[in-house]
């Protein structure tokens, strides 16, 4: 067995964002540059000498290039196993399933999510700790100051593995397993929701649903679960084959990207149902026909309704959602005498609240929506949850809607992206708003009053840890909200993500399209911030 020990230097920008490392597919091809990276995680992570790693990713090009790399370093490195999946290819929230079930001392995803992928596309590197979740900050912390450090890396030299069969070989001394993580996620599934009675939905003729796959990960999954198991008739998965470009397409779930879908959904003779899910399937986006859930609504019906649902029969110990997503979920957790948390952008902060059982279910405005059944977010699990819901009520997705909304209020909300800007000029902006932080209050905005405006801050109530500069909030007295933040996962200059809430209890006033009962708080957004100065936009380039 040929151990090589490489020098190298550091690179300066190895700092993982809002969800690992993510880069240009040409940075990470550089010499070392995926090497180092994973050397930095091997030299922080602590003694995981003979135990077992996750390895997979979302089928992204590079991927299979990276997974042989990764194997080869390691066996160098003295790791015991590598559980790798078929074809290099594993979902997050896969991964994080088969991390809990087979104790594993970790997992590395190789993705960058719903950024596009090809040669010209975006790779990533994500390290997830033995609870399934995506390592904290603190982790995550160690690791970049490990890359600037740096010196050499350890390699075997040794012929590329068989990724395309399932089987179990030698690399020096530690095994590799190809397993296929399809049938470890079916069963986990299977023990969370009524597979009975969605059968009975999907296979009765009288509904019908598209799931969208958008030739990313899930395929393979969503064959399985619902034209396999659940009878639902084949061509139900479209876009179900994952492909290293995701066929040209931005794998990104939303009513911009998953055009195809949305087409359907809302064209004549549209289906029941309709879901998608992203690169590297942790998101999801649900519609009705003609009609679309917002992902901060997805998360108060699902918590509005988890007991229907055999996983979760019992209640939910809390709900957390992260600071930008709508404040529905509040409402729902008000009425049923739980905990709502309230943490900053990325699933990461969420590990904390499911291991201590203070929460149950999650999510983000960003179409993430999950629970402790994994440390991740889960796009196939949002979708059987609904699925399982729409199969106890027999009700359609709008009605569903109408009915929480007559209860709870609607929570009108919309976010607006401003992409790849000057980060110089996007740091100007929010200087400028820090500036004006302490002068809000109270101040009247339109017809809006400012009741607080800060910058947030969060202080985790498991471990006490604090994360700051999360974002700049402007609320008003009737619990409207303005906030802003600069995106971690970008990678071309900076993007600025605006997002806009306003409530409304009156039943009258609950179907208006929402950048029109928003428009007013978008014009103050746009002023308060003087987006159009700082940015040289006229508009959004993505409205979510
Ligand atoms: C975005 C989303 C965030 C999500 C993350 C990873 O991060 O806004 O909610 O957790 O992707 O999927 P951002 O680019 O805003 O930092
Ligand atoms: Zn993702």
């Amino acid at each position: 067995m040929n151990i090589r020990n490489i020098s190298t230097s550091p690179f300066p920008d190895q700092k993982p964002g809002t969800s690992g490392l993510r880069k240009a597919v040409t940075v990470f091809q550089q010499p070392h540059y995926l090497e180092n990276f994973i050397q930095s995680i091997f030299d922080t992570i602590g003694d995981f000498q003979g135990q077992t790693l996750i390895l997979g990713g979302d089928g992204r090009y590079y991927n299979r290039q990276a997974i042989q790399i990764i194997l080869k370093m390691a066996a160098a490195n003295g790791v015991g196993r590598v559980k790798v999946g078929i074809g290099g290819i594993m979902s997050t929230p896969a991964t994080s399933c088969v991390i809990r079930k087979y104790n594993a001392f970790g997992g590395i995803i190789l993705s960058a999510s719903h950024n596009p992928g090809g040669p010209e596309g975006d790779f990533g590197v994500k390290y997830n700790t033995s609870n399934g979740g995506p390592a904290p900050e603190k982790v995550t912390a160690a690791i970049f100051e490990r890359s600037k450090l740096i010196d050499h890396y350890k390699i075997l030299e040794a012929p590329d593995v068989n990724l395309d069969t399932l089987s179990e070989s030698k690399l020096g001394d530690m095994v590799v397993e190809v397993i296929d993580s399809v049938q470890d996620y079916e069963k986990l599934m299977e023990s969370l929701f009524d597979f009975e009675r969605i059968r009975e939905l999907l296979s009765s003729g009288n509904f019908r649903m598209c799931m969208d796959s958008l030739h990313a990960v899930t395929g393979p999954y969503a064959h399985n679960l619902f034209e396999q198991r659940l009878g639902a008739p084949r061509g139900t998965v479209i876009n179900g084959t994952p492909l290293e470009d995701f066929g040209g397409g931005h794998p990104d779930p939303n009513l911009v990207y998953a055009h195809e879908l949305v087409k359907i959904l809302f064209g004549e003779a549209a289906p029941d149902f309709g879901a998608a899910s992203d690169g590297d399937g942790d998101r999801n986006m649900i519609l009705g026909r003609k009609f679309f859930v917002t992902p901060s609504d997805s998360l108060a019906v699902i918590t509005a309704n988890a007991t229907l649902v055999p996983g979760y029969q019992d209640g939910l110990a809390g709900v957390a959602r992260s600071m930008p997503t709508s404040q529905a979920a509040d409402r729902v957790a008000a009425d049923l005498g739980i905990d709502c948390y309230e943490t900053p952008t990325g699933w990461k902060f969420f590990g904390n609240l499911l291991d201590a059982n203070k929460a149950t279910v999650c999510g983000e405005e960003s179409f993430g929506t999950g629970s402790n059944h994994i440390r991740e977010k889960d796009g196939l699990w949002a979708v059987l949850f609904w699925l399982n819901i729409l199969a106890v009520k027999q009700k359609s997705v709008e009605q569903l809607l109408q009915e929480h909304w007559y209860k709870y209020g609607r929570n009108y909300y919309s976010r607006h992206d401003y992409e790849a800007i000057d980060s110089e000029r996007a740091n100007q902006l929010l200087a400028n708003l820090y500036t004006q932080i302490p002068t809000l209050k109270g101040k009247k905005l339109g017809n809006y009053e400012v009741e607080y405006s800060d910058d947030f801050s969060y202080t985790d109530p498991v471990d006490g840890s604090i994360s700051e500069n999360q974002g700049i909030r402007i609320g008003f007295t009737d619990g409207s909200r303005i906030v802003y933040r600069l995106s971690g996962t970008g990678t071309q200059g900076a993007t600025l993500r605006i997002y806009l809430e306003s409530y409304e209890p009156d039943t009258s006033k609950q179907n208006l399209e929402p950048q029109q009962n928003l428009a007013d708080l978008i014009t103050i957004a746009n002023e308060v911030a003087q987006v159009r100065t700082f940015t040289n936009m006229e508009k959004p380039t993505v409205i979510t």
